[in-house]
């Protein structure tokens, strides 16, 4: 049982080590870390859009089988990160995994409340490229609809909502330190759109990947302190009411010079048509 837990958690590490850059000198961890990192609690009735991804065959039952997030912007449509549907994470294709399922309504991973809904196809980023990141999304379509208010808007392209400084909410049940201490529960953290200078120069290309402004959003916080970390990918970055970015990558959770990278969800909306 022990073991099966060790496992379990080891394995979203992986990936944390595939995406995770190694910081320069100047950068050390923020104090008061905690959740997302730097967040809060949350009910997942504030944002039940956001969903955990799950499977306990891969991952588990601990934490409900939760190894991702997920966003829905349809009753049968949910967004995540395309690294999320990776072999290398999951230990076999998608649509092999027998019991990959979207968790909506559950604020607690360790209750039984809301639904659990089986993924009936994935559809990975053909142009997702592993080397620098870009392209960092997967569709899932679900066999049985969500509530009709369980969906978010999307921003296309030109939104307000992309503007330097807006404030934005990152939400998951990821880590909480940066040191593995996944959360039982949703938890937020409030961040502001950066420039995509900052993460340009923050990652100009390394082993987590390399800042692409047209594929890429630059969000955190100047000083570090509030960001997404493992576990949080494929979640949704809320700016204004509409989804923003989805979590895909940083080097570190919340480090200072080092905000996280989100898929640039007007790619998404570009992309899908
Ligand atoms: N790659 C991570 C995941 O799969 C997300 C990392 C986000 N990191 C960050 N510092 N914002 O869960």
């Amino acid at each position: 049982m022990r073991r099966r837990l060790v496992r379990a958690l080891a394995r979203p590490l992986v990936l944390a080590a595939a995406t995770t850059v190694i910081p320069m000198a100047a950068s050390a961890p923020a104090a008061a870390d905690s959740i997302v990192v730097g967040g809060f609690p949350v009910d997942v009735g504030e944002s039940p859009w956001t969903v955990a991804l799950s499977s306990r065959d891969r991952f588990g039952g601990t934490r409900a089988g939760q190894f991702c997030g997920g966003v829905a912007v349809g009753r049968t449509t949910v967004l995540t990160a395309a690294h999320c549907m990776d072999e290398e994470i999951l230990g076999a294709s998608p649509d092999r995994v027998p019991d990959l399922r979207v968790i909506a309504g559950r604020t607690d991973l360790l209750s039984d409340r809301g639904q659990e809904i089986a993924v009936r196809d994935t559809w990975v980023n053909p142009d997702y490229d592993r080397v620098t990141n870009s392209g960092d999304f997967a569709v899932l379509t679900l066999a049985e609809p969500l509530p009709s208010d369980s969906v978010i808007a999307m921003a296309g392209a030109g939104d307000s909502a992309y503007r330097v400084g807006t404030r934005a909410t990152v939400y998951g049940w990821g880590d909480t330190t940066g040191a593995g201490t996944y959360a039982g529960s949703l938890h937020a953290a409030r961040v502001r759109v950066q420039p995509d200078t900052l993460c340009e120069s923050a990652y100009p290309g390394g082993p987590g990947g390399a800042y692409r402004a047209e594929t890429m959003l630059c969000a955190g916080e100047i000083a570090g302190g509030r960001d997404a970390c493992q576990g949080d990918s494929g979640g949704p970055l809320v700016a204004q009411g509409r989804l923003i970015g989805l979590v895909s990558w940083g080097a570190g959770c919340g480090w200072t010079g080092s905000p996280g990278v989100y898929t640039r969800v007007s790619d998404i909306v570009r992309t899908l048509g």
